[in-house]
């Protein structure tokens, strides 16, 4: 069971995937990132509709932009397989869009632990639209599954957009942090093809499950201190995570001034069904414009 959520987590850590085409074009300046989305397909595509990122039919409207996506698209709901064909379909449609950079990420965190075979928080649904457990299983084969192959292959448990911003499913810490981007990749993929899910970049500190930085658990200054630290050892102005449901607001959680920013508002029914999304602007200046997008207005956080 632990293995199998181990599983989970580093497929979610994997989501982070970067997909990228160059055919030449301006490259947009404009960066989208979603959070975690736990299988309700329809509010994945009411959140990427708001951010003009699909049309009402589901496909890329986007051109050259950037769509992120932290992780945790599995469990809690039934649209797991909807969802990843969304995201296969968005890929290849952003690849082609406009001519240009056109690149969609994302990172993963739950998947892990469906990878490993942990379905703790999968629902019967969920399992049954799979065609049954043995289905699912085969389905999430890292080597031979449609889905567990393109998690392994298509995402990192962490991405650095553009030098500007760091985006990973949960929260960095100094120690991680100070691998820097590249090892932490290279780590989990090799824990994954290793079937080794005890590794500690799966575990509770590790950029799957922290939640230090959401949480302030070092106290509101030092979390502050720790942020800047950590932005500066990865040479970032900001982090981004998933993860730590901000249910209760329904709001991206902003903290340090913009230098940390949680993404997870809930988009899922079953923690409130809250739309948002994080927009980054990148100006001529070299400085970045980042606001939060609501159904019915914009916010500037920084
Ligand atoms: C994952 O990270 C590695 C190491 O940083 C990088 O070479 C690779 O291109 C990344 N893959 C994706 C899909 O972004």
């Amino acid at each position: 069971m632990v293995s199998r959520l181990y599983i989970l987590i580093a497929l979610s850590l994997f989501c982070l995937a970067l997909v990228q085409s160059t055919v030449d074009a301006r490259p947009s300046n404009r960066i989208v990132a979603v959070g975690d989305l736990h299988s309700d397909y329809s509010n994945t595509l009411a959140v990427l509709q708001m951010a003009k990122i699909i049309d009402s039919r589901g496909n890329w409207i986007a051109g050259q932009d950037t769509l992120i996506q932290t992780g945790d698209n599995v469990d809690r709901g039934s649209g797991t397989i909807a969802i990843f064909k969304l995201l296969q379909k968005l890929r290849k449609q952003a690849k082609n869009a406009g001519g240009a950079l056109a690149r969609a990420i994302r990172a993963v965190g739950q998947e892990v632990m469906n990878l490993h075979g942990d379905l703790r928080y999968v629902t019967k649904d969920e399992i049954a639209s799979f065609g049954g457990p043995e289905a699912r299983k085969a389905a999430w084969d890292m080597q031979t599954g449609w889905l567990g192959s393109f998690i392994y292959n298509s995402f990192n448990i962490s991405h650095i957009q553009n030098g500007h911003t760091v985006f990973s499913h949960a929260d960095m810490s100094v120690e991680w942090a100070k691998k820097g981007v590249e090892q932490m990749n290279i780590m989990a993929h090799q824990a994954l093809s290793e079937k080794s899910f005890e590794e500690p970049i799966f575990k509770t500190y590790g950029p799957v499950w922290n939640r230090d930085l959401a949480k302030q658990t070092a106290g509101e200054e030092e979390t502050c201190e720790i942020i800047d630290k950590i932005k500066r050892i990865l040479g970032v102005n900001r982090l981004v995570s998933g993860h730590t449901a901000q249910s209760k607001t329904g709001k991206v959680l902003s903290l340090c001034n913009g230098g940390y920013i949680d993404i997870d508002v809930g988009i899922t029914g079953y923690y409130g069904g809250h739309l948002a999304a994080l927009e980054i602007i990148e100006n001529s200046d070299g400085t970045q414009t980042v606001s939060a997008i609501y159904p019915t207005r914009k916010i500037v956080i920084s």
